[in-house]
């Protein structure tokens, strides 16, 4: 349709430009805001990669690719953590044992942190300073077919039960 063309007949009226509606300028510069927050995001907090695309089996277990590598990966929409060192992998629960606020992995200092007191943890999930008073909570963990199985329901403590936390690993096969 061209300036001259008149509108059709059943069109409503022509917007008034009111205070309430954004304006094209408007919408690009909170657009652009957008994209500089999500980029300021620590790159562990972002969306989980693709490798994270996993189902519930009928028991309600997590499974995952078994890592290949040393290192972390969270999965946040089932709060889990999954890390490999030490020639072994286990599975975490994303929220701090004190307070249950989330966990976050700093990748350059090589330790886990709450985001709320700063109690920090080794990669194994051992407590190392902060307010918590005991290591990270861990989830119990099998492989299985070529999978890490996690169960998200079953959680060792390790102050309540250190063997069990103990042995909640898997060698990396
Ligand atoms: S909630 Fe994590 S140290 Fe307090």
């Amino acid at each position: 349709m061209n300036e001259s063309t008149p509108p059709p007949a059943d069109a409503s009226p022509a917007c008034s430009a009111c205070e309430a509606c954004p304006n094209r300028r408007d919408f690009v510069r909170w657009s652009i805001a957008a994209a500089a927050a999500l980029a300021l995001l620590p790159r562990n907090l972002r969306a989980s990669p693709p490798r994270w695309i996993t189902s519930r089996d009928g028991a309600g277990n997590l499974r995952y690719p078994v890592p290949s590598a040393d290192g972390v990966e969270i999965d946040r929409s089932n709060e889990v953590i999954l890390a490999r060192t030490e020639g072994q992998i286990a599975a975490f629960a994303l929220s701090c044992p004190h307070q249950r606020s989330m966990l976050r992995w700093r990748e350059n200092d090589g330790i886990f942190q709450c985001t709320k007191h700063h109690s920090e943890y080794s990669p194994a999930g051992v407590y190392q300073k902060g307010r918590a008073t005991r290591n990270m909570d861990r989830l119990a963990i099998r492989l299985e077919a070529g999978e890490v199985v996690v169960d998200p329901d079953t959680r060792f403590l390790s102050d309540d039960d250190p063997e069990g936390w103990a042995g909640a690993v898997v060698p990396v096969p």
